[in-house]
């Protein structure tokens, strides 16, 4: 299948649902109007984020005549397991370079990395990364295999496409927001939906909250990744990136993200993960209460997925 936007190999089928969160905000004392974006419930491999940029990055794969994909992450994740399934799906095979030590029984990301007939190669460190890529790549070609490596988190030019496209479904639903806050890292995320606003010409103000790095990091990644889509060559508008909710770092929770965790759980049966989601609805929650929101908007919380990690 293809569209404006470049070929797209179609994981999922129709938008994901935009859902009111009137219990968040009554308990929040009202403000802005609060909705969600559920790409948790993406009904792919467990869904999230990672999903949407596959969908743009296996045509690449496809076309270099690929049979195996390589990638990397840390033991838990989402993009690891996600593209484990996209293998499993399209028939193909899936190297993993994951830092960290294999367990003793699997679990969360990992045991479904196994389920899915991944090859894991564990690495000590993110250190190690380049390195292993490099001997696995090799490794693989001198084997005869056809090995595809698809960048961190799929957080390519062509891998943001899919969240560009997802600001077209959205307004397909009927939904501007005026904010859009949703959970960063390697920046594709980002990169797509601001890519998506501009192209499409909303003023809506995309802010990515942090999992880990200091936002003027990610900010310049996303702006890097921006510049290279289709129609956004000459963008400079503004890239924000909260990195207030980072605590002691990736994947430790706060007492603002295990607040949030516990409070979208009680109000809206909303399950977010400590790495990531849980860090955007503390960010979300924070600013509503600051009033950093005008109660005349509309905020939409992107939910990226990452609730596997709750059974790690
Ligand atoms: C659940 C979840 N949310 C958000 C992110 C961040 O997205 P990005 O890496 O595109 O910035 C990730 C992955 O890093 C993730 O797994």
């Amino acid at each position: 299948m293809s569209n404006t936007l470049g070929p797209r190999e179609e994981l999922f089928s129709g938008p994901t649902p935009i859902q009111e969160m009137w219990r968040l905000r009554a308990h929040l004392g009202g403000g802005p109007r609060l909705l969600v974006k559920r790409d948790d419930a993406i009904p792919f491999g467990f869904g999230g984020n990672k999903v949407r940029k596959l969908e743009f990055v296996l045509p690449e794969a496809l076309a270099a005549h690929a049979d195996t994909l390589v990638t990397l992450g840390g033991l838990q994740s989402n993009h690891a397991r996600a593209t484990a399934a996209a293998a499993a799906k399209l028939g193909l095979r899936c190297v993993l370079i994951i830092n960290g030590a294999p367990q003793n029984r699997p679990s969360g990301n990992a045991l479904l990395d196994q389920l899915l007939g991944a090859q894991v190669e564990y690495i000590s460190s993110r250190g190690e990364r380049a390195g292993a890529v490099e001997r696995v790549m090799s490794r693989l070609q001198s084997e005869g295999r056809k090995p595809y490596l698809i960048p961190l988190g799929a957080s390519t030019p062509t891998g943001a496409l899919g969240f560009a496209a997802a600001i077209d479904e959205m307004i397909a639903q009927g939904v501007r927001p005026d904010v859009i806050i949703h959970a960063g890292s390697s920046g594709g995320t980002q990169a797509g939906l601001v890519a998506g606003v501009v192209r499409n010409g909303l003023a809506t103000r995309i802010i990515a909250v942090s999992a880990d790095d200091p936002a003027a990091s990610i900010a310049s990644t996303v702006r890097g990744i921006v510049r290279d889509i289709p129609g956004c060559a000459s963008f400079d508008g503004e890239i924000a990136v909260d990195d207030s909710m980072v605590g002691e770092g990736y994947g430790l929770p706060t007492d603002t993200s295990r607040e949030a965790q516990q409070l979208l759980a009680r109000t809206e049966a909303l399950f977010v993960d400590h790495t990531y989601t849980a860090k955007a609805a503390a960010a979300l929650i924070a600013h509503a209460r600051d009033g950093r929101f005008s109660s005349d908007e509309t905020v939409l919380f992107w939910h990226t997925g990452g609730q596997v990690g709750l059974f790690a």
